[in-house]
């Protein structure tokens, strides 16, 4: 029987048994290097690997044997990660400083399916809901809705911030190639007036429709963007309060703030309180993502999900894809000493996946503190980051091959292109596995010198190589395909936030920053020279910020 959640978070993870052996055990790994683990097993690159879902995941570069592969599945049981991924499945309260459940995977169950909060089927209300988005997208894209003064939407412009935006945003550009083409979708997410300006200066008011995403509706930075949308559709709408009504939607938890703020209950799709933010991409939040690519594309992408909630929930950990992943992504950060983690997709469709994943990651683990308030004596989440290749390989990739960091990489690609432009695609692919085996097996200095390498250049020539990657290959960036990579990942960070014992549901992180941005707002706008009670660094940065700045208008 796996220890239950209580006995499980008793037990400081340092002093486990199997966290003592893998620390012992990873004395022998540090020496050892990639090369010399191909070397003694001529199949390894056969056997490490898994498929779920469509996707295959290649770990044969991760500098592993089987025994470290076996310690870290019996640390994975002694937290009782099968339990917690039940208890997560179930709808208990995982989420224990906001004590809520986290049902993301709720939010793809199939219709028939039955998850219980508090005694209500929340599958039902999930699916209520997409069909009422779908409804709603098949009268704009077809152009029945129309704008207040008859016009079709032309344009629709997503107004939020962190997983109101992110989700969004990188949906719509790795999705793009199913996207209408006919029809313009933009994101504002900053509180900056350029974003909104930006966005807006070529579009006609009466064609745009603001899909305005907020969980909470209480959000600084998406409201001021959401007034500014306001103004903007006023004045090119005679004032007409009524017009608005055509131009302007919510997403959102909380229906009266969406009314006080003007927005007509009938033109807001809910979501709930046990979808995380970053986890919400495919609730109502998508709702921008659905209008681009119509409902079955949407729909397909929640099957990508599904399919891996489902491969999550019953694989066996040894073959579980994103079991595996996150043991890996905690066997470099933890004993390797790796702090951060690359994410490299080789397709120009993801190149939002970095940021978003950052969001998903960060937040979700960059925890000090144990779920029951101990400070841990292990480093937490990595810092994820990355951007698409081949384009990195001409600016970081140096660090990555050569730098004293160790960086672990995953690598993210398709076998056919979206795209076809002559041969292109094979030579991304090519730069893809290049990279993957120059990291690992690097080039030695004899292999340098065979190259007729000057001797003087042999230490700058010479690659150590070592440094770790997961390969992740899917057949072709579908919908299906985007929604199983981002369950995989998804996934992967719940398995590494168990083991951690931290609570990856929660955000206290970003509110001390918020509350303070509130007082220091009253400080900049205060007509008379405001009595300053910051520190006195802060203190003078307003100072000389008043005296500078140009007057409100
Ligand atoms: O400040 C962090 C955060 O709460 C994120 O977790 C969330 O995705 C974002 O702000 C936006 O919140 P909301 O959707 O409530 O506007």
């Amino acid at each position: 029987m796996p220890p239950s959640f209580s006995e499980r978070s008793s037990v400081a993870l340092t002093s486990r048994p199997q966290w003592l052996a893998l620390q012992a055990h990873a004395e022998k790994i540090v020496p050892l290097h990639l090369r010399e683990l191909f070397e003694r097993d001529p199949a390894r690159g056969e056997r490490l690997h898994v498929t779920a879902a469509g996707l295959y995941l290649d770990y044969a570069k991760q500098r592993v044997t089987g025994e470290t592969l076996r310690l870290l599945l019996e640390l994975a049981d002694a937290c009782g990660l099968r339990a917690r991924i039940e208890a997560m499945f179930r709808g208990e309260l995982v989420n224990v400083t906001e004590q809520r459940a986290v049902l993301h995977t709720a939010l793809r169950a199939t219709a028939g399916e039955h998850i219980l909060v508090n005694g209500r089927d929340v599958v039902a209300d999930v699916h209520a809901v997409l069909e009422r988005m779908a409804a709603f997208c098949e009268l704009v894209r077809s152009g029945v809705w129309t704008g207040y003064s008859g016009k079709r939407i032309r344009n629709v412009i997503n107004i939020g911030i962190g997983g109101s935006d992110l989700g969004p945003v990188m949906a719509f550009d790795a999705l793009r190639h199913y996207s209408r083409r006919d029809m313009s979708f933009r994101f504002v997410s900053n509180v900056d007036g350029t974003d909104f300006i930006e966005a807006v200066r070529d579009l006609d008011p009466t064609e745009t429709l603001f899909v305005v995403c907020s969980k909470t509706f209480t959000t600084q930075e998406t409201l001021a963007d959401a007034h500014a949308a306001r103004a903007w559709c006023l004045h090119a709408m005679d004032n007409d309060e009524t017009a608005l009504a055509r131009h302007f939607v919510a997403v959102s938890t909380n229906e009266a703030e969406v009314v006080s703020f003007g927005i007509d209950a009938g033109n807001m799709f809910g979501i709930w309180d046990w979808v995380g933010g970053r986890y919400s991409m495919d609730s109502a939040i998508g709702l921008s993502t659905m209008l681009a690519i119509g409902p079955e594309h949407f729909r397909a992408m929640l099957a990508g999900f599904h399919d891996m909630d489902i491969h999550f929930r019953v694989a066996p950990f040894e073959k579980n894809l994103p079991v595996l992943h996150g043991l890996l992504a905690l066997w470099n950060n933890n004993f390797l000493g790796a702090a951060t983690l690359a994410v490299l997709p080789y397709e120009q469709y993801l190149k939002h996946f970095p940021a978003y994943l950052q969001q998903l990651a960060m937040e979700s683990n960059g925890k000090h503190v144990t779920v029951d308030g101990a400070r841990v004596d292990y480093p937490t989440g990595p810092v994820f980051w990355g951007a698409p290749g081949t384009n990195g390989q001409h600016s970081f990739y140096q660090l990555l091959h050569q730098g004293t960091h160790l960086i672990p990489c995953d690598f993210i690609g398709f076998c056919q292109p979206l795209n076809r432009l002559g041969g292109q695609h094979d030579v991304l692919m090519a730069n893809l596995f290049a990279q993957g085996e120059a990291l690992a097996f690097g080039k030695t200095a004899e292999e340098a010198k065979i190259d007729g390498i000057p001797a003087a250049l042999v230490p700058h020539r010479t690659f150590e190589g070592n440094r770790p990657s997961n390969t992740i290959l899917a057949e072709r960036l579908t919908p299906h395909a985007l929604g199983t990579l981002v369950a995989l990942y998804e996934h992967s960070v719940f398995v590494q936030g168990v083991i951690w014992n931290i609570d990856s549901f929660d955000q206290w992180g970003v509110e001390l920053g918020k509350s303070l941005a509130m007082s220091t707002e009253a400080d900049l706008a205060s007509t008379s020279e405001p009595l300053l009670a910051h520190d006195s660094s802060t203190n003078a940065l307003i100072r000389h910020y008043r005296q500078r700045r140009e007057p409100r208008t």
